[in-house]
């Protein structure tokens, strides 16, 4: 049997507010084999980042089954929820979502003790491997956009979790940029080998990925 890294079945997601209930997830089954690179593409508003924040385990779905590697996520406290997120997934946000107050060193030090030990890969090899040794002291408002992308990627990758999520990472950036990106993922992914979801409006960047899913009216198609 194949070793699943993601495996959701049955995922249910609704939206409430002001009366209104929204359903974007209706049923979606996703498994993910380990060490797999998936890109996920779909229209504007089809539940594409609903589904990422559930798999992030920062959004509980209201049913259906999800294992991350090997553990049920669907129906942990909030406080499981957030150690295992912290253990398992590293998170690439479209906007980088870094702190803006600190060095880019010190974001990827905060993540690696967040994470707990980190034997194998230093906060600064870590901005090493992504080409940012240089730039470690700098905040991120002295950065260039491609480079506070790639101290992201350092964050996200920081202890060498198992599953990396990817939501629009080059969504921010112009094309130049998008390739450096989506090169640094995927050399990071062959190097690594965690599992990668990755979500994109762009062919050129599902192109990097091993299998591309279709996103459409909150199911996915291969
Ligand atoms: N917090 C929320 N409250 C209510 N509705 C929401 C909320 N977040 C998202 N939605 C709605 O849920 C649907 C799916 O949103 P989601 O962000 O998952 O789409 P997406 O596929 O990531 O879109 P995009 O490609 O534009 O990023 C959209 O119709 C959106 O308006
Ligand atoms: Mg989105």
């Amino acid at each position: 049997m194949t070793d699943l890294a993601i495996q959701a079945l049955g995922v249910q997601k609704s939206y409430r507010g002001d009366g209104v209930v929204t359903p974007v997830l209706r049923g979606l089954d996703l498994c993910v084999p380990a060490g797999k690179f998936v890109a996920i593409m779909g229209p504007s508003g089809c539940g594409k980042s609903t589904l990422l924040h559930i798999l992030g385990l920062m959004m509980k779905p209201d049913a259906g089954q999800v294992t991350l590697v090997g553990k049920a996520i669907h129906d942990l406290s909030a406080g499981q929820q957030t150690m295992i997120r912290r253990k398992v997934v590293g998170f690439v946000f479209q906007r980088f979502n870094l702190l803006s107050s600190i060095s880019a060193l010190a974001n990827v030090k905060l993540a690696a003790r967040l994470r707990g030990v980190d034997t194998r890969t230093t906060p600064a090899e870590m901005l090493e491997l992504v080409g940012l040794t240089g730039q470690a002291r700098r905040r991120p408002g002295q950065l260039s956009i491609g480079e506070q992308q790639r101290v992201a990627i350092a964050r996200a990758m920081i202890g060498r979790p198992p599953l990396l999520l990817a939501d629009e990472p080059t969504g921010n950036l112009d094309s130049d940029n998008s390739h450096r990106i989506l090169d640094l993922i995927r050399r990071l992914h062959d190097q690594f080998g965690q599992t990668t979801v990755m979500i994109t409006h762009s062919q050129s960047a599902a192109d990097v990925a091993d299998v591309v899913h279709q996103m459409k009216d909150g199911l996915l198609a291969k």
